[in-house]
């Protein structure tokens, strides 16, 4: 299984053949970043990371940023090096076999079907938001929000006081999948759109919340110390927040087309991470610095029952936190008599969001269907629809699965879920390019990582450290994850995989894929 390895030369000779057009500057890539990353982590996990941190979270912010960024730059050299689709799983498939392809691959469901879902419940917020402002309409809390999870004697348990089933989150995935299906693209002018009234939402809730900043609402500066209790803490914050981050492989995969890799790639990632983190700091800095962080009792985690009871308490009483809302920076003007600046982002978030559930599910059913064409799947997953011209069977698949999840769990403990993994797929990817420089010195790397000895070890040290920091039950996620992924591996991939089967046909063209939507890249 670990001798399963697709040759690297097969792979790049086919894509060499693909030559796409080298179009990409320094600036359309910091943009095509920026459109990616930002969505629910800034607009929603703001008030949790106000619950595990207090104002603290502006270094939850950094610290993030630091791991996301060198994760960054190694996966960069990979996705120069190998520019085909299926991103994290194609490379490990080729430098450390199927079964820790597979994995991976396994791991992304997580990463981008569990963040879609994570971005629909975060979706789902704003817009219940909007619908109350504007008016006057509220959905029952059963019918807008999914139970509370907690974790008893090692099994799962659902508090429905908190909410039963997430129903505009539902609606968001189906007709993101319904759109998807039919084969939607984002055009790069939608996408330049949108990262306008994103970028344009930050600046005015930063330009509002500054002038009202009260030093006293900065101390404690760390109620819940640096590393709390389950996910609890500064460091706890930055492991949930590195979900505002994720997306930035948008850039990578996009080195193929960008003119002068060596120098745009390092600078459209770093750039990207670099205007986010610095957006990141100041809305962080003006939500609390404007009302304070207000945590509810310290030490309680946000995603649990106790919390929800504590938000329901103080929610009848009319004095609702920033910690307890589901649109934090909505919350924060209204809460400053910025009631209409309210309305404002909360529709930018309501327009924006929707775009980032696309890419995220549109990179899901890319992944998996190279995994089924690779036989680790069922092929049929494959199918491409004879009008449409999409792989609408993994769509529709893809798309029931979000929903579900955005149905019945709340927006941070998806992310949490996602976050682990994520980080999971950058650690392997982080160990990879090691390998690959040690074992094939000598291969063209159109790209390559600055101080790969130095940077390498450190983004996969700071993977480790951000899972290590997580709520109990997102750790534990992982493993049981993995453990029915490595029973499906068994039962079905192993005996139909295409490498295992001798079979040595390469598909890494573009071209095989239906010609569907694409990334909003060019
Ligand atoms: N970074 C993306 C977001 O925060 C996933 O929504």
């Amino acid at each position: 299984m670990f001798g399963r390895v697709k040759s690297l030369d097969a792979i790049m000779a086919t894509a060499e053949k693909k030559s796409l057009h080298r179009s990409l500057g320094p600036i359309q890539l910091t943009l095509l970043g920026v459109g990616a990353v930002i969505g629910t982590g800034i607009f929603v996990l703001t008030a949790a990371a106000a619950q595990k941190a207090g104002p603290g979270m502006m270094w939850s912010f950094v610290i993030a940023g630091f791991v996301c960024a060198v994760a960054a730059l190694c996966y960069s050299e990979l996705a120069s090096m190998v520019p085909v689709s299926g991103s994290a799983y194609t490379y490990s498939y080729a430098v450390v076999g199927e079964l820790l392809a597979w994995m991976v691959g396994w791991a992304l469901i997580l990463e981008y079907a569990v963040a879609a879902s994570a971005v629909c419940v975060g979706w789902s917020g704003y817009f219940m938001g909007l619908m109350k402002s504007w008016f006057g309409l509220v959905l029952p809390t059963a019918l807008s929000a999914g139970p509370a999870w907690s974790f008893a004697g090692g099994l799962p348990h659902a508090d429905f006081s908190a909410g039963i089933i997430n129903v505009p989150a539902i609606v968001i995935a189906g007709l993101i999948t319904a759109l998807l299906v039919k084969g939607t693209t984002e055009s790069a002018t939608v996408n330049a759109a949108l990262v306008a009234i994103k970028i344009t939402a930050l600046t005015m809730f930063v330009v509002l919340t500054w002038p009202a900043m009260h030093a006293s609402h900065f101390t404690p500066f760390t109620p819940n110390g640096w590393f709390g209790h389950d996910g609890m803490g500064v460091v706890g914050a930055a492991s949930s927040i590195f979900f505002a981050y994720v997306g930035f492989d948008a850039v990578s995969t996009a080195a193929e087309e960008t003119k002068n890799p060596q120098r745009n790639v390092p600078i459209g990632l770093i750039g990207s991470l670099a205007i986010c983190t610095i957006f990141y700091l100041a809305v962080a800095a003006g939500a609390v610095g404007a009302i304070g962080a207000q945590p509810t009792a310290v030490g309680v985690s946000p995603d649990s029952a106790a919390f929800a009871n504590q938000c329901a308490a103080l929610t009848a009483q009319g004095a609702q936190p920033l910690v307890c809302s589901k649109e934090a920076l909505a919350f924060v003007l209204r809460a400053i008599n910025h009631s209409a600046a309210g309305d404002l982002i909360g529709l930018a978030a309501n327009l924006a969001l929707p775009s980032v559930i696309l890419m995220m599910i549109f990179g899901q059913t890319r992944i998996f269907f190279v995994m089924a064409r690779d036989g680790l799947l069922p092929e049929k997953l494959a199918t491409v629809h004879p009008t449409w011209k999409t792989p609408y069977i993994v769509t529709i698949v893809t798309g029931i699965f979000v929903a579900f999840a955005a149905a019945l769990l709340p927006v941070g403990q998806l992310a949490d879920i996602s976050n682990s993994g994520t980080l999971f797929a950058f650690l392997m990817v982080a160990v990879a390019v090691m390998i690959l420089r040690w074992r094939d010195p000598g291969r063209k790397r159109p790209f390559r990582t600055p101080l790969i000895w130095v940077t390498g070890p450190i983004a996969a040290a700071g993977c480790v450290f951000l899972y290590a920091n997580l709520p109990i039950s997102s750790i534990l996620v992982l493993p049981v994850w993995g453990g029915i992924g490595l029973v499906f591996y068994f039962a079905y991939g192993y005996r139909k995989s295409h490498v295992g089967r001798g079979l040595t046909e390469v598909h890494e063209l573009d071209a095989d894929l239906p010609p569907g939507p694409v990334p909003p890249i060019s």
